[in-house]
């Protein structure tokens, strides 16, 4: 069996992954304390918090919440900033032999540029992941991504700033994935995320207030994977590029799904919050469904629940 993929075929560096299993970001802080207790090196890859120019506090608590089928959170994108990342944990990662990738995140266009500029050519740093699934002060506080040409304005940025392969990592608060897809696909994307959370909020009946402080976040999980898993399906079915799935995977046979639905790699992210070892135990379900199917590569089934035939 091979379940090697590779989410960046046409640029020079490549990305390849020894598996399609990787974390998601935000879920998995950068790595560094889960590293101590699990073996990072059998992942596909890992994928870093938000990160942003400056460091960020994040919002006040309560900033998560579980739900009936998975969880809202609105961390606010508390992060070390670039610098720190750069000097503090980059230097780790270098010595791990699983690709790095960092999740970048403007509220500029400028910003996104100056994000992967900083992060060019930085050992350890394997590959961008572009949130754009952010409030564009300069709109208004449209998220980029649901704007078609902001989103390519965004990708066009990124690819003029840096070296290295990107994904971009879309949006589900869309009428049509599709558009949006395409639009950073042409713009210069070497790989989609589909998608990130979807807006949504939860209330205390005792306190008679919403329960995040905040008032809303972005919920997460099972609950989600539907809505991703159309989301797949469909960005899958317009671009060339390769698209990593994001939402509810719990399970081997969840990224089963995912992967006939469209998807080359999937992200495990609020599974890791009802068990640490999710990704690891999801990777070892989906070999032993490769292996009891009688299936040897990724590509065998890629996309085969959009056939027609
Ligand atoms: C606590 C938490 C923090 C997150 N932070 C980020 C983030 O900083 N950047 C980002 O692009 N996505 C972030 N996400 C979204 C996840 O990476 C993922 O796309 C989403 O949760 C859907 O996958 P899941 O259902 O497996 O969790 C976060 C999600 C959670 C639950």
């Amino acid at each position: 069996m091979d379940l090697s993929v590779n989410l960046a075929p046409q640029h020079k560096l490549e990305l390849r992954l020894r598996n399609p299993v990787m974390t998601a970001s935000g879920t998995f802080s950068n790595g560094i304390e889960i590293g101590k207790h699990f073996d990072l090196e059998q992942l596909g890859a890992i994928v870093s918090k938000g990160t942003t120019i400056q460091p960020r506090r994040g919002n006040g608590t309560p900033r998560t919440v579980e739900t009936a089928a998975g969880m809202i959170n609105a961390i606010g994108f508390q992060n070390i900033g670039v610098s720190a990342l750069i000097n503090t944990i980059c230097p780790v990662w270098e010595r791990w032999n699983v690709p790095a990738i960092v999740n970048i995140m403007g509220y500029t266009l400028e910003e996104y540029g100056t994000l992967a500029a900083r992060l060019d050519g930085v050992p350890g740093v394997a590959a961008l992941e572009v949130n754009i699934s952010c409030p564009n002060v300069e709109a208004g506080g449209l998220e980029f991504g649901q704007d078609v040409h902001h989103a390519a304005a965004v990708v066009r940025e990124v690819a003029n700033a840096t070296s290295l392969p990107f994904l971009v990592k879309l949006t589900p608060s869309v009428a049509d994935v599709r558009p949006i897809a395409e639009a950073v696909e042409r713009a210069g994307a070497h790989a989609l995320t589909v998608s990130n959370t979807i807006p949504a909020m939860a209330i205390d009946a005792k306190r008679r207030r919403p329960v995040i402080a905040n008032g809303f976040g972005g919920l997460s999980g099972p609950a989600v994977k539907p809505i991703a898993m159309r989301n797949v399906f469909q960005a899958s079915s317009v671009v060339e590029i390769p698209v990593v799935a994001s939402g509810g995977i719990m399970t081997g046979l969840d990224c089963v799904e995912f992967i006939m639905a469209g998807a080359t790699a999937v992200q495990v992210g609020t599974a890791s919050f009802l068990d640490p070892a999710a990704p690891w135990n999801i990777l070892r379900e989906l070999e032993e469904w490769f292996t009891a199917e009688g299936v040897a590569t990724i590509e065998e089934i890629r996309g085969v629940a959009r056939r027609k035939d």
